[in-house]
């Protein structure tokens, strides 16, 4: 027997138990007499006593012990003498009778704590002694919760979890695939699948009405805090249902997460359209934690002499309660900001009211107190109050004014990562035109149905369809998506057609899902999760590589194994592939 109980298990009731622990040495202390030793595993720290007077060689061992060597102790729990109350053993310790060390070894490169000195790189190059500590322990025993309490949720509904294939064909869902070379069929390449997304459709029209898979997808992207080539998503589809049931259940899903794992009753959830989320808040994933929303002032900052207004398609102000203190140097920064490269406005103009309620501006010169008053009135500004304003064209200005909020509501404290304010962003456009491609793209991906009013224009006015289309939104995180899907064969061929596929394209490519479509497809539609956001989100943070056990770096690396890597001349050989010489 290696244990009796683990080093996160005993208290005073164990007091004068015989005990046999096992676990790695956190570290060990010599203090005359005695030596102390804080043995560690999964479940926690129990301290460890040795007492020279009792057994001389027994602590001349301990003495021995190196970081992270492993052991195995009996002894006797005793009651300590200085307590320790942030440990949940510390009323205790144990006084050692027997130690055997089980493996040594090697000075680890950064301490196993809390707060470690591990540069990120040096802790992914050692993944396995990170994730001894504490918050990445925490994190992953998180996602398990997680994973338990979505299948609990889905399978008492009558969902069913069912596997769809990781070496596929190509699902076009905006990224590039990972593509896998075929040693039999030389020169053919199957593709990792971006989602399972054409399979849970066929599963429909096989008959499996609730379908759902915590499953892994792989996408050739460019990476973020929030974004990896393989993550993994809770996907689901069901058959029968309209837009509203799918809202409703996956609300309902969301929300037993929150109660079952954080004890947190989640508020109403907000619905907005796509187009309100960009006039209001320049993103398709508002974080309506604060409102600050966008006021459109282009008629009343026109005609002043103001080329900057004048030239404009749009003048947008935001009201910033309170913010009127913000110093020059502060607003100075705050330009720079708005001006970088990432964000690149021109500038920014701001306008403070004043105690009085009059208005002091950036732009007085161009703009007396009566036209500023309206800018005040139309921003619902009051005393103390600061107005930030820019312009431009629409789309661009409403996607810097976004940055400037957000950062506006980082700076006031407004983005509280206890509270969360949940949302449903509706109707997408169903396309997006391409200006390099000069063509329309799928917002979401091909098989999203447009709405019913909507397919008349089809033809006539592709840019203006809307789709069955949704993203649930908390705290301007986007944790899924997903949209009624077209069911009707004619439907889906003029979709592709719209996006510039071939007749014969859309049969090599879609051949297996319009045939699926021939026999009996029921309406259906479904949604998403990203599994990794929804962990990080829960941990209350948005990178999500804390939350997965073996991630790649941002470079897209796995530094413990040196992933990726070239491989033998036999092996590309046998996979009829050939590398390109310098
Ligand atoms: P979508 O592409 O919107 O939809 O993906 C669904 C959710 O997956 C998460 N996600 C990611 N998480 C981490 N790293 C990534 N690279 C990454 N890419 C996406 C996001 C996103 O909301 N098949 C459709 C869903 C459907 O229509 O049912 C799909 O995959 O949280």
């Amino acid at each position: 027997m290696y244990r009796s109980h683990h080093c996160g298990e005993l208290r005073s009731n164990n007091i004068g138990q015989q005990v046999t622990l096992s676990g790695w040495v956190q570290r060990a202390r010599n203090m005359g007499g005695m030596t102390f030793v804080d043995l560690r595993d999964r479940y926690g720290i129990t301290q460890l006593s040795f007492n020279v007077e009792k057994d001389i060689s027994l602590c001349e061992n301990a003495r021995k012990l190196g970081r992270e060597f492993v052991i195995q102790v009996k002894g006797l729990v005793i009651e300590r003498e200085s307590k320790n109350d942030r440990l949940d053993t510390g009323h205790i310790e144990i006084e050692v009778s027997e130690l055997n060390v089980l493996n040594e070894s090697q000075t680890p490169p950064f301490t196993i704590e809390d707060n470690t000195d591990g540069g990120e790189e040096v802790r992914m190059k050692y993944r396995y002694l990170d994730l001894r500590r504490n918050p990445l322990r925490k994190n992953l025993e998180l996602r398990h919760k997680l994973g338990i309490e979505t299948r609990k949720y889905l399978s008492d509904l009558g969902f069913l979890e069912i596997e769809t294939p990781y070496l596929i064909k190509s699902t076009p869902e905006g990224a590039r695939d990972f593509v896998v070379p075929s040693r039999m069929h030389g020169g053919e390449f199957y593709a990792l699948p971006q989602s399972p997304q054409t399979f849970k459709q066929i599963l429909m029209v096989g008959g499996y009405d609730r379908y759902f898979q915590i499953v892994r997808c792989f996408r050739d992207e460019d990476l973020r805090a929030d974004r990896q080539p393989e993550f993994t998503q809770i996907d689901c589809e069901m058959a029968f249902v309209e837009q509203e049931d799918i809202l409703e259940t996956f609300e309902g899903m969301v929300r037993h997460l929150f109660t079952e794992v954080k004890g947190i009753e989640l508020p109403k959830y907000v619905r907005m359209t796509y187009a309100e989320a960009m006039k209001k808040y320049g993103s398709d994933k508002p974080d309506i934690r604060f409102d600050m929303s966008f006021v459109e002032i282009t008629n009343e900052a026109k005609g002043k002499d103001f080329g900057v207004f004048d030239s404009a398609e749009l003048v947008v102000g935001i009201c910033a309660k309170g913010a009127a203190t913000f110093t020059r140097k502060q607003l100075d920064k705050l330009t720079d900001f708005v001006r970088r490269p990432q964000i690149g406005a021109k500038g920014l103009i701001y306008a403070r009211v004043n105690e009085d309620g009059s208005v002091k501006s950036s732009v007085d010169k161009f703009f007396n107190q009566e036209d500023l008053q309206l800018w005040k009135g139309k921003l619902k500004a009051e005393p103390g109050d600061l107005i930030l304003v820019m312009a431009g064209d629409t789309e661009k200005t409403r996607k810097q004014m976004n940055e400037l909020r957000l950062e506006m509501g980082n700076q006031l404290e407004l983005r509280d990562s206890k509270v969360y304010a949940p949302l449903w962003v509706v109707d997408f456009p169903l396309f997006e035109w391409d200006e390099e491609g000069k063509r329309f793209h799928a917002m979401h991906h091909p098989f999203t149905s447009p709405k019913k009013e909507h397919i008349e224009l089809l033809d006539s006015d592709p840019a203006a369809v809307n789709a069955n289309a949704y993203d649930m939104v908390i705290n301007g995180v986007e944790l899924g998506g997903g949209s009624i899907r077209i069911h009707d064969q004619t439907l889906q061929a003029k979709m592709f057609e719209i996006l510039g596929f071939s007749k014969e394209e859309a049969e090599k490519q879609f051949g297996f899902l319009m045939g699926a479509f021939k026999y009996g497809a029921p309406p259906h539609g479904g949604v998403a999760f990203g599994f990794d956001r929804l962990a990080a989100m829960f941990g209350g943070t948005d990178s999500i590589r804390d939350y997965i056990a073996f991630p790649k770096n941002n470079a897209g690396r796995d530094l413990m194994i040196d992933s990726p890597s070239t491989i033998s001349g036999e092996q590309l050989d046998e996979l009829s592939l050939s590398v390109k010489s310098e």
